[in-house]
């Protein structure tokens, strides 16, 4: 029978056998994958693995700051690459859906190529690859393997890529990932997270995207998140987001005729993110959020819920 206990002590035996003294890099996403892959292999090597946490400049607010400061509490040897200036200088002006996929991705090979190479001596590079990776195209998980899976076919091979592969969740689903890292006691709050896209808020800012933007939709997601967590429904919900639409809407504010932007709030219930149903929100979670994001969020005058499934509407708007 399949435990987790067991899982981690053999598969722990065998990284020691296989890696030995060998030094590996692994790219952290803030994700659950990622993440259990990381702990996994730190117990296994320590300190001979290297890993990169890049901020693309596009994920939640404060992420960044937090998920490091959670992965050195976890005793990992990690290191946060603060690139957001160079994916936002190459996103500039790009308002084409795959073009910015593209271009996020491109970025990411660069500058994970470029951390890579200050790793001396480095002999593997290790991902959160889960077994449904294997099989499907699109990950759910998103982050660096996802990413690089997609674009691995552009240009030259990186130099990372050149690495032997390590993969310790290969043949694990998801459920199983979560009570692995359970078992190693991994924080809750990191085993419980929804998926989110490698892209990040890159595909949830329709059109171009500028700092501004990206600040802006940071405020209006965590309103929405944080307001989830508050009223018990995160746990309840696959995944949700935020998407800031390329539309300004009339509003009014005391004598003010406003013309402002729109958000819309998209939470969903799947099991793979292949299909998936809209979550029946409570309407007065749904008002307090509106109300709070328009209150709150400047720039923001009215806030829409997405009622499509998947099919025929994908999760994401981009
Ligand atoms: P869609 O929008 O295709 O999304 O219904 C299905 C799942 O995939 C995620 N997604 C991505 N993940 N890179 C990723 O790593 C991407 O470019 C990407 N596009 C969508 C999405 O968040 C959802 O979980």
């Amino acid at each position: 029978d399949w435990t987790p206990d067991a899982f981690v002590e053999t598969t722990v035996a065998e990284l020691k056998e296989k890696l030995n003294d060998d030094k590996v890099i692994l790219g952290l996403s803030g994700g659950v994958d990622s993440s259990v892959a990381a702990l996994l292999l730190h117990k296994a090597i320590g300190k001979n693995l290297h890993c990169i946490f890049v901020n693309n400049g596009l994920l939640r607010k404060n992420e960044f700051h937090d998920v490091l400061e959670q992965y050195e509490g976890m005793g990992l040897n990690v290191k946060g690459v603060d690139a957001s200036a160079r994916f936002l200088n190459a996103l500039a002006g790009e308002s084409d859906p795959e073009k910015k996929r593209k271009i996020i991705g491109r970025v990411f090979i660069e500058v994970f190529d470029d951390e890579a190479h200050k790793v001396e001596n480095a002999k593997w590079l290790a991902q959160g690859t889960i077994y449904p990776d294997v099989i499907e195209s699109v990950s759910v998980t998103g982050g660096p393997s996802a990413t690089i899976k997609s674009h691995h076919n552009v240009g030259g091979l990186p130099d990372y890529m050149k690495l032997k592969v390590v993969e310790p969740l290969k043949l694990l689903f998801k459920d199983e990932v979560r009570r692995v890292g359970a078992s190693m006691h991994m924080d809750p709050n990191i085993l419980g997270r929804h998926p989110f896209p490698g892209p990040g808020l890159g595909i949830r800012i329709l059109g171009d995207i500028n700092e501004e933007k990206v600040k802006m939709l940071q405020e209006v997601d965590h309103i929405f998140i944080k307001g989830l967590k508050d009223w018990g429904l995160y746990d309840k919900v696959w995944q949700a987001g935020a998407m800031l639409l390329p539309v300004n809407s009339v509003g009014v504010m005391g004598d003010e005729r406003t013309y402002e932007k729109c958000v819309a709030l998209r939470a969903v219930e799947s099991t793979d993110g292949m299909t998936a149903d809209w979550v029946n929100l409570p309407y007065e979670f749904l008002q307090k959020t509106s109300n709070d994001i328009i209150n709150k969020v400047k720039g923001v005058n009215r806030v829409v819920y997405d009622i499509s499934s998947k099919p025929p509407a994908t999760i994401e708007w981009e």
